[in-house]
């Protein structure tokens, strides 16, 4: 089974883009008061639209994208389109778009050397997950984490439900061994995860809920964003 990965970088993004994306994605843009956050957002709907529109020969602009939140209904959850699995992710200087078959969670984040570890892994981590970090020190550290936290991510996105899971309860190896959900007490079906390779200043998770062995093509972005 094979899940496609694209990544942009956020100096990709041109204010040409956002005309193809609709009302409830242009009210979005709109509200985001930093630069940045409008860049990582408006990529990420531009590269969603152009590789479904190229999937089902539409024009971007009438690509259907559903957001819709199970929570309250607004237009800020999983981005979903029929016939299709996608996740969404950005931070820093990067967005991730992945595309399967089955459902697919991507994350990435941007290491932050400041990043309270502690507190985070109380509210967030499984006592392995803590456990595991405990021989890193430093930026290893921050990046160990890191990794760690992109996996849980990768995870809990699969499915839609979002945070709002104990984090707690999505236990993922050690940051030293092959990625692997050790424990989700929320779902009991296959998944798999694995880690992608961004550069030493971010780190990246893809997971999957299928059993079939997963291959990643990592494709390149420029075709999609000229
Ligand atoms: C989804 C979530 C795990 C990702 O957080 P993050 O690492 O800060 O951000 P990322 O950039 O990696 O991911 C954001 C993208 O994930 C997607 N997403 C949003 N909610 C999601 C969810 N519940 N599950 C999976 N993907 C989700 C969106 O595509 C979003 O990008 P977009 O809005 O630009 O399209 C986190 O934001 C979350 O759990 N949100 C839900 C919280 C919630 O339940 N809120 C209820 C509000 S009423
Ligand atoms: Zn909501």
């Amino acid at each position: 089974m094979t899940v496609e990965v694209w990544w942009a970088r956020i100096d990709q993004a041109r204010d040409e883009f956002a005309v193809d994306l609709d009302a409830d994605e242009q009210r979005r843009l709109a509200a985001y008061r930093r630069d940045e956050d409008k860049a990582r957002f408006l990529l990420g709907c531009t590269m969603v639209r152009r590789l479904l529109a190229a999937r089902f020969s539409l024009p971007a602009a009438k690509v259907r994208l559903d957001r819709s939140c199970p929570d309250c209904g607004k237009p800020h959850g999983k981005v979903r389109a029929d016939g299709v699995e996608l996740s969404v992710t950005h931070s820093g200087e990067l967005i991730g778009v992945a595309i399967g078959d089955h459902p697919v969670g991507l994350d990435v984040e941007k290491v932050d050397p400041g990043v309270d570890i502690d507190a985070v892994s109380r509210l967030c981590l499984a006592p392995e997950e803590v456990r595991g970090l405990a021989q890193y020190d430093g930026i290893a550290r921050a990046k160990a984490f890191t990794q760690v936290w992109t996996r849980k991510e990768a995870v809990i996105k699969t499915t839609g439900v979002g945070v709002r899971a104990d984090l707690r309860t999505v236990v993922v190896s050690a940051p030293d061994q092959r990625a692997e959900v050790r424990a989700w007490a929320a779902y009991a079906g296959p998944t798999q995860l694995t880690d992608l390779e961004v550069g030493a200043d971010h780190a990246a998770a893809l997971a999957v809920l299928h059993a079939e062995p997963l291959v990643v093509r990592v494709n390149d972005e420029t075709q999609v964003l000229i």
